[in-house]
């Protein structure tokens, strides 16, 4: 018998991370850390190298998680998760011979395209805040462990995660075209794990919006991501 996946999520006791732990698949072996333990959630600090290096050991993937995802947040906010963390977690995975490094980007790492351009998966980072700027730092991080490794890496520019269909009346289309549903996030990440045939890719982290603020055709096709859920339907 085939032993089973084991995936370690970093961050999983936040929003994202509980929202779709009980959504993915049944035969893998999800190992849930965070900064503090909880009810199956063991302590990781990301900032702590010999701590990933040991729960990293024998993972098939690590799907990063951790950060503070404050786009208002300070340099000094930042630095520990976002910058300090995501280096030592792209270190820690390749170093222990991670199959698939899967990290958390934003659509914030692109936020300074105009709103009234769809952004693509090919954009060069251009961020509008500093928060966005460590995820563009990610991003390079999964690049060059991708090109000096044999760990391949999915960077997911994820746009507006919540639980709720977004109120269409009053939010800002630029957030409702952005919107990826619980659901979709389980499969964006089941996705991100399970695709096959690439060394570094960037991919769209939103729902099947009707309209998008991300084009969508590449990641489906690169990760076969399906995503099931609009903004605009009832
Ligand atoms: N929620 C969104 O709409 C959204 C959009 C784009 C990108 N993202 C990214 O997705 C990821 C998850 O977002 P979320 O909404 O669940 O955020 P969240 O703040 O709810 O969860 C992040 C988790 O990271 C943990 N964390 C912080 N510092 C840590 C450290 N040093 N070591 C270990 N854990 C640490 C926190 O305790 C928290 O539980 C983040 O990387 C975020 O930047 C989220």
């Amino acid at each position: 018998m085939e032993p089973r996946r084991r995936v370690v999520l970093t961050g999983a006791g936040g929003q994202i991370g509980q929202a779709i732990v009980p959504l993915l698949p049944a035969d893998w072996d999800v190992l849930c850390t965070d900064l503090e333990a909880r009810k199956d959630v063991a302590a990781l600090d990301v900032t702590d190298p010999d701590a990933c290096h040991r729960f990293f050991t024998g993972a098939d993937a690590v799907v990063h998680l951790a950060a503070v995802p404050d786009p208002a947040a300070s340099w000094e906010r930042l630095l520990p998760a976002n910058v300090v963390g995501a280096y030592q977690v792209a270190e820690a995975a390749a170093n222990c011979g991670v199959r698939r490094l899967v990290l958390a980007s934003s659509l914030h790492a692109v936020s300074a395209v105009p709103a009234q351009t769809q952004v693509r998966t090919d954009d060069a980072p251009r961020p509008a805040n500093l928060y966005g700027a460590t995820k563009a730092w990610a991003e390079a991080l999964g690049a060059w462990v991708a090109a000096t490794t044999a760990t391949s890496v999915v960077a997911l520019r994820i746009g507006y995660f919540a639980v709720r269909r977004p109120e269409i009346e009053t939010m800002p289309a630029s957030e409702v075209s952005a919107w990826l549903s619980r659901r979709d996030a389980a499969e964006l990440v089941r996705a991100a794990v399970e695709a096959d045939g690439f060394t570094f890719i960037v991919a769209h982290g939103i729902s099947a919006n009707r309209y998008r603020r991300a084009d969508l055709q590449d990641t489906m096709q690169q990760l076969s991501y399906r995503p099931v859920d609009d903004a605009w339907s009832s």
